[in-house]
């Protein structure tokens, strides 16, 4: 359905994203949609005549948020702007949909994260002669989530995605929707169903798409993204067997993945890394705990020792493996003693760099129904940041093995601090940022020009998070 023109012109849509990678990738597909269907984008939310926000459920401060921008948005629309279209789109949609209604009046767009592929229409009959008063599109509830016509549907979103849509050299790809595995404190299986993974062919159609319009490096994404297995041509594709055809594609610099379960670990996915030219070796693979007690209550599925026998695994593979982990403090009944063990476990494990996060009960999930939430808040901030405290070592001892080497780089962009002048005497240089495949984040001064390319750079100094580096000279590689 093409756009509605108001009176000053094409309809302007303003969309903010929270959470992660996923909503970050449907927020492009979305942001593609749009322009296709004749909506124009702008970053001013003031400015806009539909202002969506693609949301998260993860815990409850990133819910909150998005209330805070909803309660003043409603307040607008009630008093200024009653056509604007308000809509909330993602997983907190999907959580709490007619309830968010009820909360928010205003608001009149909901969209769930496996109906995004509807929503210009959607828009279109909100803005449209008829003028619906609300639209509304939930996902199936997860015993029906195989319906085949909805998941077509959803698949042509991805494959018929406007490459331009992501940024200049880098693209995320989405192998799997949903999540089987039901951690007790998690809300993804419930917001965004049963896990599927896509057909292999069309996973492969799309990275050649991304790759001929400039894309030379690609991030698969799953919510547990090492179990992707699909039955194809007669046989099961593994992940591995994905890692293989994906990074044959001809002009793929670099392949990464993200998020892996350590429960799907299996050899074969780690020769697979290392024995893959642009398979990168950055391995985000969250324990969560680095207590045996505290994992069972997650039901993660493994123990402390499996966890650190995989570490081991993974250093033994892949030379140069870069880890990173995820961690939840404050988790119903964790004792002094379980946080000391997630302290120890990040020291063994070496990580690049963890996310920690205190532990928020998600009303669904098995975790909230079964314990009580009985770490004070006052505890859990305390161990956020003995955590945090023990990674920025942590961080610092890996980063610091780096200083006096020379690494590749994909030239992301000017760094954040970039209006600082340079540190050395270079002209025509800004203050870039690009990033290793380990994943590392890298500060140089260099000439713009170099965005999106590779280039060898010399580490001369580290921090907990970053490597600060010089251009190399030709052919140091
Ligand atoms: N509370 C706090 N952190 C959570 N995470 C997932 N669910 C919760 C929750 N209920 C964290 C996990 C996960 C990351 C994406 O968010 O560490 O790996
Ligand atoms: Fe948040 Fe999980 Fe949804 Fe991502 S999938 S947006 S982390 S709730």
């Amino acid at each position: 359905m093409e756009a509605s023109e108001g009176a000053g012109g094409r309809m302007k849509v303003y969309l903010e994203t929270f959470g992660c990678q996923m909503n970050k990738l449907d927020s492009e597909l979305v942001v593609g949609a749009l322009r296709a269907a004749g909506y124009e984008l702008v970053d001013d939310r003031k400015a806009a005549d539909v202002v969506l926000y693609n949301t998260c459920s993860v815990r409850r401060h990133a819910e909150e948020k998005v209330y805070s921008r909803l309660g003043a948005d409603g307040k607008r629309k009630a008093h200024h702007r009653p056509d604007l279209i308000l809509g909330v789109l993602g997983c907190m949609a999907q959580r709490q949909g007619q309830a968010l209604r009820r909360k928010y009046p205003q608001v009149n767009l909901i969209c769930a994260p496996g109906q995004l592929h509807a929503l210009a229409d959607m828009i279109g009959d909100l803005a449209g002669p008829a003028g619906a008063k609300s639209a509304i599109a939930l996902d199936p509830s997860r015993k029906d989530a195989r319906n085949l016509a909805a998941e077509q549907k959803m698949d042509r979103m991805d494959l018929q995605r406007d490459p331009r849509a992501c940024r200049a050299s880098q693209a995320y790809v989405r192998i799997m929707r949903g999540c089987n595995n039901f951690c007790s404190y998690c809300i993804v299986p419930y917001v965004r169903g049963s896990e599927r993974s896509r057909d292999p062919d069309h996973i492969l159609q799309e990275v050649r798409r991304l790759v001929d319009a400039g894309r030379t490096e690609i991030t698969l994404l799953g919510q547990a993204v090492n179990r992707y297995r699909c039955r194809a041509g007669g046989r099961d594709v593994r992940f591995s067997d994905l890692l293989e055809r994906v990074s044959a594609v001809g002009g793929l610099r670099r392949l990464r993945f993200v998020t892996s379960h350590p429960i799907d670990f299996t050899d074969e996915v780690l020769t697979a890394i290392r024995d893959l030219e642009n398979v990168c070796e950055y391995i985000h693979c969250p324990a969560q705990s680095g207590s045996d007690a505290v994992l069972e209550r997650m039901k993660r599925g493994y123990s402390r020792a499996e966890y650190d026998e995989l570490v081991d695994r993974a250093r033994a593979i892949v030379p140069g493996a870069v880890l990173a982990g995820d961690f939840i403090v404050g988790f119903p009944g964790e004792t002094e003693r379980d946080h000391q063990a997630s302290a120890e476990l990040i020291r063994r494990s070496g990580y690049k760099n963890s996310f920690i996060f205190k532990y928020s009960p998600r009303p669904e999930t098995l975790a909230a129904k079964q314990f009580k939430d009985d770490v004070p808040l006052e505890v859990k901030k305390r161990r956020n940041n003995e955590l945090l405290a023990v990674q920025e070592q942590v961080g610092l001892t890996h980063h610091r093995q780096y200083v006096g080497k020379t690494v590749e780089v994909l030239v992301e962009g000017p760094s954040p601090h970039s209006d600082k002048q340079p540190r050395g005497p270079q002209v025509g240089c800004r203050q870039l940022v690009g990033r290793t495949r380990g994943d590392h984040i890298v500060v140089f001064d260099a000439p713009k020009s170099l965005v999106g390319q590779y280039v060898n750079i010399q580490v001369t100094d580290a921090s907990s998070l970053t490597l600060f580096a010089e251009l190399a000279p030709p052919g140091n590689a």
